[in-house]
Protein backbone atom coordinates (compact mmCIF):
# COMPACT_ATOMS: atom_id res chain seq x y z
CA UNK A 1 0.00 0.00 0.00
CA UNK A 2 1.02 3.28 -0.97
CA UNK A 3 1.36 6.22 1.21
CA UNK A 4 -0.59 9.35 1.41
CA UNK A 5 2.47 11.72 1.42
CA UNK A 6 3.64 9.11 -1.82
CA UNK A 7 3.93 10.71 -5.41
CA UNK A 8 5.00 8.95 -8.15
CA UNK A 9 6.13 10.34 -11.62
CA UNK A 10 7.18 8.05 -14.42
CA UNK A 11 9.42 8.80 -17.04
CA UNK A 12 9.98 7.04 -20.67
CA UNK A 13 13.03 7.25 -22.78
CA UNK A 14 11.85 6.98 -26.32
CA UNK A 15 14.74 8.02 -28.04
CA UNK A 16 14.95 9.51 -31.55
CA UNK A 17 15.35 9.26 -35.00
CA UNK A 18 19.08 8.17 -35.73
CA UNK A 19 20.61 7.52 -38.90
CA UNK A 20 20.94 3.50 -40.18
CA UNK A 21 18.88 2.37 -37.14
CA UNK A 22 18.68 -1.03 -37.04
CA UNK A 23 14.77 -0.94 -36.59
CA UNK A 24 14.77 -0.25 -40.73
CA UNK A 25 12.21 -0.63 -42.84
CA UNK A 26 9.67 0.10 -40.24
CA UNK A 27 10.92 2.87 -38.74
CA UNK A 28 11.01 4.60 -42.30
CA UNK A 29 7.33 5.11 -41.48
CA UNK A 30 6.51 5.18 -37.79
CA UNK A 31 8.81 6.31 -34.71
CA UNK A 32 10.01 3.25 -33.38
CA UNK A 33 8.01 3.94 -29.77
CA UNK A 34 4.79 3.80 -31.87
CA UNK A 35 5.20 0.41 -33.56
CA UNK A 36 2.64 -1.99 -32.59
CA UNK A 37 3.23 -4.61 -30.31
CA UNK A 38 0.00 -6.77 -29.47
CA UNK A 39 -1.93 -4.59 -31.23
CA UNK A 40 -0.66 -1.47 -28.90
CA UNK A 41 2.32 0.81 -29.50
CA UNK A 42 5.28 -0.09 -28.22
CA UNK A 43 5.12 2.59 -25.29
CA UNK A 44 1.55 1.30 -24.59
CA UNK A 45 2.80 -1.59 -22.91
CA UNK A 46 5.31 0.48 -20.45
CA UNK A 47 2.65 3.49 -19.70
CA UNK A 48 -0.31 0.46 -18.47
CA UNK A 49 2.58 -0.77 -16.66
CA UNK A 50 2.79 2.16 -14.89
CA UNK A 51 -0.77 2.76 -14.25
CA UNK A 52 -0.61 -0.54 -10.86
CA UNK A 53 1.19 2.04 -9.33
CA UNK A 54 -0.84 4.24 -6.56
CA UNK A 55 -0.02 7.85 -6.37
CA UNK A 56 0.63 8.15 -10.28
CA UNK A 57 0.92 11.62 -10.29
CA UNK A 58 2.42 11.98 -13.84
CA UNK A 59 3.42 10.11 -17.36
CA UNK A 60 5.75 12.14 -18.95
CA UNK A 61 7.76 10.40 -22.29
CA UNK A 62 10.79 12.23 -23.02
CA UNK A 63 12.98 12.12 -26.62
CA UNK A 64 13.90 13.97 -29.54
CA UNK A 65 11.39 13.47 -32.09
CA UNK A 66 9.27 16.00 -33.27
CA UNK A 67 6.48 17.06 -31.46
CA UNK A 68 3.79 15.99 -33.42
CA UNK A 69 4.85 12.26 -33.72
CA UNK A 70 3.40 12.17 -30.67
CA UNK A 71 0.41 14.13 -30.26
CA UNK A 72 -2.33 11.62 -30.86
CA UNK A 73 -0.87 9.26 -28.65
CA UNK A 74 -0.58 11.52 -25.96
CA UNK A 75 -4.02 13.07 -25.86
CA UNK A 76 -5.67 9.38 -26.40
CA UNK A 77 -3.51 7.70 -23.71
CA UNK A 78 -4.51 10.67 -21.68
CA UNK A 79 -8.10 9.49 -21.97
CA UNK A 80 -7.57 6.18 -21.47
CA UNK A 81 -5.91 5.76 -18.85
CA UNK A 82 -6.76 8.96 -16.78
CA UNK A 83 -3.31 9.66 -15.65
CA UNK A 84 -2.00 12.80 -17.34
CA UNK A 85 0.81 11.90 -19.94
CA UNK A 86 3.19 14.49 -21.62
CA UNK A 87 5.61 14.40 -24.64
CA UNK A 88 8.45 16.15 -23.68
CA UNK A 89 11.06 17.15 -26.72
CA UNK A 90 15.00 17.55 -26.35
CA UNK A 91 16.62 19.54 -28.76
CA UNK A 92 19.46 17.54 -29.02
CA UNK A 93 20.10 13.61 -27.36
CA UNK A 94 21.44 14.42 -24.51
CA UNK A 95 21.75 10.20 -23.31
CA UNK A 96 19.77 8.33 -21.28
CA UNK A 97 20.49 10.83 -17.86
CA UNK A 98 20.91 13.73 -19.39
CA UNK A 99 17.13 13.43 -20.85
CA UNK A 100 15.92 13.03 -17.45
CA UNK A 101 17.95 15.68 -15.62
CA UNK A 102 17.42 18.23 -18.79
CA UNK A 103 13.78 18.13 -17.39
CA UNK A 104 14.52 18.16 -13.81
CA UNK A 105 12.74 21.54 -12.69
CA UNK A 106 9.85 20.15 -15.19
CA UNK A 107 9.25 16.85 -12.88
CA UNK A 108 9.96 18.17 -9.47
CA UNK A 109 7.02 20.65 -9.78
CA UNK A 110 5.27 17.40 -9.24
CA UNK A 111 6.95 17.12 -5.97
CA UNK A 112 7.15 13.22 -6.24
CA UNK A 113 9.00 11.23 -3.39
CA UNK A 114 9.75 9.06 -6.38
CA UNK A 115 10.92 8.32 -10.11
CA UNK A 116 10.59 5.62 -12.54
CA UNK A 117 12.28 5.40 -15.18
CA UNK A 118 12.23 3.52 -18.38
CA UNK A 119 13.99 2.27 -21.55
CA UNK A 120 11.22 2.33 -24.26
CA UNK A 121 12.60 -0.34 -26.01
CA UNK A 122 12.29 -3.02 -23.57
CA UNK A 123 9.69 -5.77 -23.18
CA UNK A 124 8.60 -6.97 -19.66
CA UNK A 125 6.51 -7.56 -17.43
CA UNK A 126 7.35 -4.31 -15.60
CA UNK A 127 7.09 -5.64 -11.75
CA UNK A 128 7.16 -1.63 -10.42
CA UNK A 129 5.09 -2.11 -7.38
CA UNK A 130 7.31 -5.24 -6.28
CA UNK A 131 9.92 -3.60 -7.29
CA UNK A 132 8.71 0.08 -5.59
CA UNK A 133 7.94 -2.29 -2.29
CA UNK A 134 11.75 -3.70 -2.59
CA UNK A 135 13.11 0.19 -3.45
CA UNK A 136 11.81 1.21 -0.10
CA UNK A 137 13.09 -1.07 1.82
CA UNK A 138 16.39 -0.62 0.84
CA UNK A 139 16.77 2.81 1.00
CA UNK A 140 19.07 3.82 -1.64
CA UNK A 141 18.51 6.35 -4.46
CA UNK A 142 17.67 3.89 -7.11
CA UNK A 143 16.87 0.51 -7.71
CA UNK A 144 17.74 -1.32 -11.25
CA UNK A 145 15.34 -4.18 -13.00
CA UNK A 146 17.87 -6.94 -13.70
CA UNK A 147 17.40 -10.20 -15.00
CA UNK A 148 19.53 -13.54 -15.16
CA UNK A 149 20.70 -14.30 -19.17
CA UNK A 150 22.88 -16.71 -21.10
CA UNK A 151 26.21 -15.67 -20.22
CA UNK A 152 27.15 -15.59 -24.31
CA UNK A 153 24.23 -12.96 -24.41
CA UNK A 154 25.35 -10.92 -21.62
CA UNK A 155 28.07 -8.44 -23.04
CA UNK A 156 24.96 -6.91 -24.83
CA UNK A 157 23.53 -5.25 -21.73
CA UNK A 158 25.19 -3.31 -18.73
CA UNK A 159 26.55 -6.26 -16.68
CA UNK A 160 26.22 -6.06 -12.83
CA UNK A 161 27.41 -7.99 -9.47
CA UNK A 162 25.12 -7.58 -6.61
CA UNK A 163 25.54 -8.42 -2.77
CA UNK A 164 23.22 -11.82 -2.58
CA UNK A 165 21.96 -10.84 0.73
CA UNK A 166 21.76 -7.34 0.90
CA UNK A 167 20.97 -6.47 -3.36
CA UNK A 168 23.52 -3.37 -2.95
CA UNK A 169 24.97 -2.69 -6.51
CA UNK A 170 28.48 -3.81 -6.13
CA UNK A 171 29.75 -3.30 -9.63
CA UNK A 172 28.67 -2.29 -12.84
CA UNK A 173 29.83 -2.72 -16.58
CA UNK A 174 28.40 -1.81 -19.49
CA UNK A 175 28.44 -4.18 -22.74
CA UNK A 176 32.32 -5.14 -21.56
CA UNK A 177 34.46 -7.25 -23.49
CA UNK A 178 35.10 -9.87 -21.17
CA UNK A 179 32.39 -11.53 -19.32
CA UNK A 180 31.28 -10.11 -15.62
CA UNK A 181 28.27 -11.02 -14.73
CA UNK A 182 25.05 -12.98 -16.17
CA UNK A 183 22.74 -10.77 -14.35
CA UNK A 184 22.14 -8.02 -16.16
CA UNK A 185 20.20 -3.94 -16.39
CA UNK A 186 16.94 -4.34 -18.14
CA UNK A 187 16.61 -0.44 -18.59
CA UNK A 188 13.73 -0.19 -15.94
CA UNK A 189 14.91 1.82 -12.75
CA UNK A 190 13.24 3.43 -9.86
CA UNK A 191 15.15 6.49 -8.09
CA UNK A 192 14.28 9.13 -5.39
CA UNK A 193 14.69 12.84 -6.69
CA UNK A 194 18.54 12.36 -4.99
CA UNK A 195 19.14 10.90 -8.70
CA UNK A 196 19.21 14.49 -9.93
CA UNK A 197 22.02 15.46 -7.40
CA UNK A 198 23.84 12.33 -8.60
CA UNK A 199 23.89 13.41 -12.81
CA UNK A 200 24.68 17.01 -11.71
CA UNK A 201 27.72 15.60 -9.99
CA UNK A 202 28.82 14.10 -12.97
CA UNK A 203 27.90 16.63 -15.25
CA UNK A 204 30.06 19.02 -13.68
CA UNK A 205 32.95 16.85 -14.10
CA UNK A 206 32.29 15.90 -17.70
CA UNK A 207 35.11 17.77 -18.93
CA UNK A 208 37.86 16.03 -17.12
CA UNK A 209 36.04 12.40 -18.33
CA UNK A 210 38.50 10.31 -19.30
CA UNK A 211 37.88 8.74 -22.89
CA UNK A 212 35.05 6.48 -23.70
CA UNK A 213 34.89 2.83 -22.81
CA UNK A 214 31.90 1.41 -24.17
CA UNK A 215 29.37 2.76 -26.93
CA UNK A 216 25.68 3.05 -26.16
CA UNK A 217 23.53 2.05 -29.44
CA UNK A 218 22.56 6.07 -29.71
CA UNK A 219 25.87 6.72 -29.79
CA UNK A 220 27.49 3.79 -31.88
CA UNK A 221 25.15 5.36 -35.01
CA UNK A 222 26.85 8.54 -34.43
CA UNK A 223 30.30 9.09 -37.19
CA UNK A 224 33.72 7.96 -35.30
CA UNK A 225 34.72 11.44 -35.45
CA UNK A 226 31.72 13.13 -33.82
CA UNK A 227 32.61 14.07 -30.28
CA UNK A 228 29.28 14.21 -27.84
CA UNK A 229 27.04 16.81 -27.21
CA UNK A 230 27.64 19.25 -23.99
CA UNK A 231 25.57 17.75 -21.03
CA UNK A 232 25.28 14.56 -22.81
CA UNK A 233 24.95 11.76 -19.40
CA UNK A 234 24.93 8.36 -19.59
CA UNK A 235 22.93 6.32 -16.63
CA UNK A 236 24.73 3.43 -16.97
CA UNK A 237 28.35 4.19 -17.31
CA UNK A 238 28.50 7.59 -16.02
CA UNK A 239 26.47 7.15 -12.92
CA UNK A 240 25.88 3.64 -12.19
CA UNK A 241 29.61 2.56 -12.94
CA UNK A 242 31.19 4.95 -10.92
CA UNK A 243 28.23 4.52 -7.67
CA UNK A 244 28.48 0.79 -7.49
CA UNK A 245 29.32 -0.56 -4.12
CA UNK A 246 28.75 3.05 -2.25
CA UNK A 247 25.79 2.00 -0.90
CA UNK A 248 23.45 4.04 -3.13
CA UNK A 249 22.19 1.57 -5.72
CA UNK A 250 20.56 -1.68 -5.26
CA UNK A 251 18.81 -4.24 -7.33
CA UNK A 252 15.52 -6.50 -8.16
CA UNK A 253 15.29 -9.25 -9.75
CA UNK A 254 12.72 -10.41 -11.84
CA UNK A 255 11.89 -14.07 -12.97
CA UNK A 256 9.47 -13.27 -15.54
CA UNK A 257 10.10 -12.68 -18.80
CA UNK A 258 12.24 -9.81 -20.58
CA UNK A 259 13.47 -9.12 -24.22
CA UNK A 260 15.51 -5.82 -25.87
CA UNK A 261 13.50 -4.60 -28.93
CA UNK A 262 15.96 -3.54 -31.05
CA UNK A 263 15.46 -4.82 -34.70
CA UNK A 264 11.75 -5.67 -36.08
CA UNK A 265 12.59 -9.28 -35.60
CA UNK A 266 12.61 -8.60 -32.05
CA UNK A 267 9.37 -6.87 -32.66
CA UNK A 268 7.81 -10.07 -33.42
CA UNK A 269 8.79 -12.23 -30.61
CA UNK A 270 8.06 -9.10 -28.22
CA UNK A 271 4.51 -8.92 -29.82
CA UNK A 272 4.17 -12.42 -28.99
CA UNK A 273 5.36 -12.27 -24.99
CA UNK A 274 2.82 -9.34 -25.09
CA UNK A 275 -0.08 -11.19 -26.41
CA UNK A 276 0.61 -14.79 -23.99
CA UNK A 277 0.79 -11.65 -21.10
CA UNK A 278 -2.79 -10.58 -22.11
CA UNK A 279 -4.25 -13.86 -21.34
CA UNK A 280 -3.93 -12.62 -17.90
CA UNK A 281 -3.91 -9.08 -17.71
CA UNK A 282 -6.44 -8.11 -20.51
CA UNK A 283 -8.17 -11.31 -21.99
CA UNK A 284 -10.41 -9.44 -23.83
CA UNK A 285 -7.68 -8.20 -26.23
CA UNK A 286 -7.67 -11.81 -27.39
CA UNK A 287 -9.46 -13.54 -30.48
CA UNK A 288 -11.18 -16.17 -30.06
CA UNK A 289 -12.66 -18.35 -32.74
CA UNK A 290 -16.36 -18.23 -31.45
CA UNK A 291 -16.48 -14.54 -32.03
CA UNK A 292 -18.52 -12.99 -34.94
CA UNK A 293 -15.59 -13.05 -37.16
CA UNK A 294 -15.28 -16.84 -36.91
CA UNK A 295 -12.51 -17.44 -38.73
CA UNK A 296 -10.04 -20.54 -37.16
CA UNK A 297 -8.13 -19.22 -34.49
CA UNK A 298 -5.36 -20.80 -32.86
CA UNK A 299 -2.87 -19.55 -29.56
CA UNK A 300 -2.66 -16.04 -28.92
CA UNK A 301 -3.65 -13.68 -31.58
CA UNK A 302 -4.87 -9.84 -31.38
CA UNK A 303 -7.51 -8.99 -34.45
CA UNK A 304 -8.30 -5.22 -34.26
CA UNK A 305 -12.15 -4.22 -34.71
CA UNK A 306 -12.12 -2.98 -37.75
CA UNK A 307 -10.02 -6.07 -40.19
CA UNK A 308 -12.37 -7.42 -41.99
CA UNK A 309 -11.51 -11.75 -42.10
CA UNK A 310 -12.93 -14.58 -43.90
CA UNK A 311 -14.14 -17.53 -41.91
CA UNK A 312 -12.30 -20.00 -43.73
CA UNK A 313 -8.74 -18.00 -42.86
CA UNK A 314 -6.58 -20.15 -40.09
CA UNK A 315 -4.83 -17.34 -37.43
CA UNK A 316 -2.42 -18.19 -34.70
CA UNK A 317 -0.62 -18.56 -32.76
CA UNK A 318 1.62 -14.88 -31.96
CA UNK A 319 -0.58 -12.97 -34.61
CA UNK A 320 -1.35 -9.57 -34.24
CA UNK A 321 -3.63 -7.77 -36.96
CA UNK A 322 -3.95 -3.87 -37.31
CA UNK A 323 -6.85 -1.58 -38.50
CA UNK A 324 -8.33 -2.11 -41.75
CA UNK A 325 -6.63 -5.78 -42.88
CA UNK A 326 -8.42 -7.65 -44.82
CA UNK A 327 -7.69 -11.32 -45.17
CA UNK A 328 -9.07 -13.68 -47.57
CA UNK A 329 -10.45 -16.82 -47.43
CA UNK A 330 -8.23 -19.82 -46.70
CA UNK A 331 -5.26 -17.34 -45.85
CA UNK A 332 -2.77 -18.95 -42.85
CA UNK A 333 -1.22 -17.01 -40.83
CA UNK A 334 1.40 -18.35 -38.09
CA UNK A 335 3.60 -15.25 -36.21
CA UNK A 336 2.70 -12.41 -38.27
CA UNK A 337 2.26 -8.85 -37.65
CA UNK A 338 -0.16 -7.13 -39.89
CA UNK A 339 0.00 -3.76 -40.31
CA UNK A 340 -2.73 -1.35 -41.03
CA UNK A 341 -4.70 -1.74 -44.62
CA UNK A 342 -3.33 -4.56 -45.76
CA UNK A 343 -4.70 -6.98 -48.38
CA UNK A 344 -4.27 -10.65 -48.09
CA UNK A 345 -5.77 -12.64 -50.83
CA UNK A 346 -7.05 -15.79 -51.27
CA UNK A 347 -5.00 -19.19 -50.10
CA UNK A 348 -1.51 -17.33 -49.03
CA UNK A 349 0.50 -18.33 -46.51
CA UNK A 350 2.23 -16.23 -44.14
CA UNK A 351 5.06 -17.74 -41.79
CA UNK A 352 7.12 -15.48 -39.28
CA UNK A 353 6.08 -12.11 -40.96
CA UNK A 354 5.94 -8.43 -40.45
CA UNK A 355 3.62 -7.17 -43.86
CA UNK A 356 3.98 -3.38 -43.91
CA UNK A 357 1.38 -0.88 -44.08
CA UNK A 358 -0.76 -0.80 -46.91
CA UNK A 359 1.15 -3.81 -48.46
CA UNK A 360 -1.11 -6.90 -50.57
CA UNK A 361 -0.30 -10.23 -50.68
CA UNK A 362 -1.30 -12.01 -53.71
CA UNK A 363 -3.21 -15.27 -54.23
CA UNK A 364 -1.32 -18.51 -53.01
CA UNK A 365 1.03 -16.75 -53.18
CA UNK A 366 4.08 -17.09 -49.25
CA UNK A 367 5.52 -14.84 -47.48
CA UNK A 368 8.19 -16.58 -44.80
CA UNK A 369 11.13 -17.20 -42.97
CA UNK A 370 12.86 -19.64 -40.65
CA UNK A 371 11.90 -17.66 -37.10
CA UNK A 372 15.31 -17.30 -35.32
CA UNK A 373 14.22 -13.71 -34.00
CA UNK A 374 17.50 -12.56 -33.34
CA UNK A 375 18.93 -13.49 -37.19
CA UNK A 376 19.39 -10.99 -39.47
CA UNK A 377 16.89 -11.92 -41.85
CA UNK A 378 15.41 -14.72 -39.34
CA UNK A 379 11.66 -12.99 -40.06
CA UNK A 380 10.67 -12.01 -43.24
CA UNK A 381 9.68 -8.08 -43.62
CA UNK A 382 7.82 -6.06 -46.34
CA UNK A 383 8.23 -2.17 -46.17
CA UNK A 384 4.87 -0.10 -46.68
CA UNK A 385 2.95 -0.17 -50.00
CA UNK A 386 4.78 -3.85 -50.85
CA UNK A 387 2.92 -5.65 -53.52
CA UNK A 388 3.73 -9.90 -53.91
CA UNK A 389 1.84 -11.03 -57.13
CA UNK A 390 -0.19 -14.08 -56.97
CA UNK A 391 1.88 -17.48 -56.27
CA UNK A 392 4.99 -15.39 -55.51
CA UNK A 393 7.38 -17.24 -52.69
CA UNK A 394 9.46 -14.56 -50.48
CA UNK A 395 11.53 -16.38 -48.38
CA UNK A 396 13.96 -14.69 -45.77
CA UNK A 397 13.92 -11.51 -47.19
CA UNK A 398 13.30 -7.71 -46.12
CA UNK A 399 11.98 -5.70 -48.90
CA UNK A 400 11.99 -1.74 -48.91
CA UNK A 401 9.02 0.20 -49.61
CA UNK A 402 7.02 0.78 -52.69
CA UNK A 403 8.28 -2.58 -54.42
CA UNK A 404 6.25 -5.26 -56.19
CA UNK A 405 7.74 -8.62 -56.10
CA UNK A 406 6.39 -10.56 -59.40
CA UNK A 407 8.98 -13.76 -59.50
CA UNK A 408 10.04 -15.91 -56.39
CA UNK A 409 12.61 -14.16 -54.23
CA UNK A 410 14.80 -15.82 -51.94
CA UNK A 411 18.15 -14.89 -49.58
CA UNK A 412 20.24 -17.50 -48.72
CA UNK A 413 23.54 -17.59 -47.00
CA UNK A 414 23.01 -14.50 -44.97
CA UNK A 415 24.67 -14.41 -41.97
CA UNK A 416 27.94 -14.01 -44.23
CA UNK A 417 26.17 -10.55 -45.30
CA UNK A 418 25.98 -7.54 -43.61
CA UNK A 419 22.17 -6.22 -43.43
CA UNK A 420 23.17 -3.05 -45.25
CA UNK A 421 24.68 -4.37 -48.20
CA UNK A 422 21.70 -7.17 -48.77
CA UNK A 423 18.33 -4.85 -48.56
CA UNK A 424 21.07 -3.19 -51.65
CA UNK A 425 21.22 -6.61 -53.01
CA UNK A 426 17.04 -6.89 -52.57
CA UNK A 427 16.35 -3.21 -53.68
CA UNK A 428 17.92 -3.62 -56.52
CA UNK A 429 16.72 -7.56 -57.43
CA UNK A 430 13.15 -5.91 -57.12
CA UNK A 431 14.18 -2.80 -58.89
N1 LIG B 1 15.18 10.92 -24.62
C1 LIG B 1 16.29 10.28 -24.86
N2 LIG B 1 17.43 10.99 -25.10
N3 LIG B 1 16.28 8.94 -24.85
C2 LIG B 1 17.45 8.31 -25.06
C3 LIG B 1 18.66 9.00 -25.32
C4 LIG B 1 18.63 10.43 -25.33
O1 LIG B 1 19.62 11.10 -25.57
N4 LIG B 1 19.64 8.08 -25.50
C5 LIG B 1 19.06 6.87 -25.35
N5 LIG B 1 17.74 7.03 -25.09
C6 LIG B 1 16.77 5.98 -24.83
C7 LIG B 1 16.65 4.92 -25.91
O2 LIG B 1 15.58 5.21 -26.78
C8 LIG B 1 16.38 3.68 -25.10
O3 LIG B 1 14.99 3.57 -24.80
C9 LIG B 1 17.12 3.93 -23.80
O4 LIG B 1 17.26 5.33 -23.67
C10 LIG B 1 18.50 3.26 -23.71
O5 LIG B 1 19.18 3.46 -24.91
P1 LIG B 1 20.80 3.45 -25.05
O6 LIG B 1 21.37 4.53 -24.19
O7 LIG B 1 21.06 3.48 -26.50
O8 LIG B 1 21.29 2.12 -24.39
P2 LIG B 1 21.08 0.60 -24.85
O9 LIG B 1 19.66 0.35 -25.19
O10 LIG B 1 22.12 0.16 -25.79
O11 LIG B 1 21.41 -0.15 -23.46
C11 LIG B 1 20.80 0.30 -22.27
O12 LIG B 1 19.64 -0.46 -22.02
C12 LIG B 1 19.85 -1.87 -21.81
C13 LIG B 1 18.51 -2.48 -21.48
O13 LIG B 1 17.68 -2.42 -22.60
C14 LIG B 1 21.84 0.11 -21.16
O14 LIG B 1 21.39 0.76 -19.99
C15 LIG B 1 22.09 -1.36 -20.90
O15 LIG B 1 22.89 -1.50 -19.75
C16 LIG B 1 20.81 -2.11 -20.66
O16 LIG B 1 21.11 -3.50 -20.50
Amino acid sequence: MGSSEERVVAVIMVGGPTKGTRFRPLSLNIPKPLFPLAGQPMVNHPISACKRIQNLAQIYLIGFYEEREFTLLVSSISNEFRVPVRYLREDKPHGSAGGLYNFRDLIMEENPSHIILLNCDVCCSFPLPEMLDAHKRYGGIGTILVIKVSPESANQFGELVADPDTNELLHYAEKPETFVSDRVNCGVYIFTPDIFMAIQGVSTQQKSRATLRRLSSFEALQPANRSLPAGFVRLDQDILSPLAGKKKFFVYETMDFWEQIKTPGMSLKCSGLYLAQFRHTSPHLLASGDGLKKASISGDVFIHPSAKIHPTAKIGPNVSISANARIGAGVRLVSCIILDDVEIKENAVLIHAIIGWKSSIGRWSRVQASGDHNAKLGVAILGECVAVEDEVVVVNCIVLPNKTLNIRISVVAMNSLPLLSLIRKIWEYVH
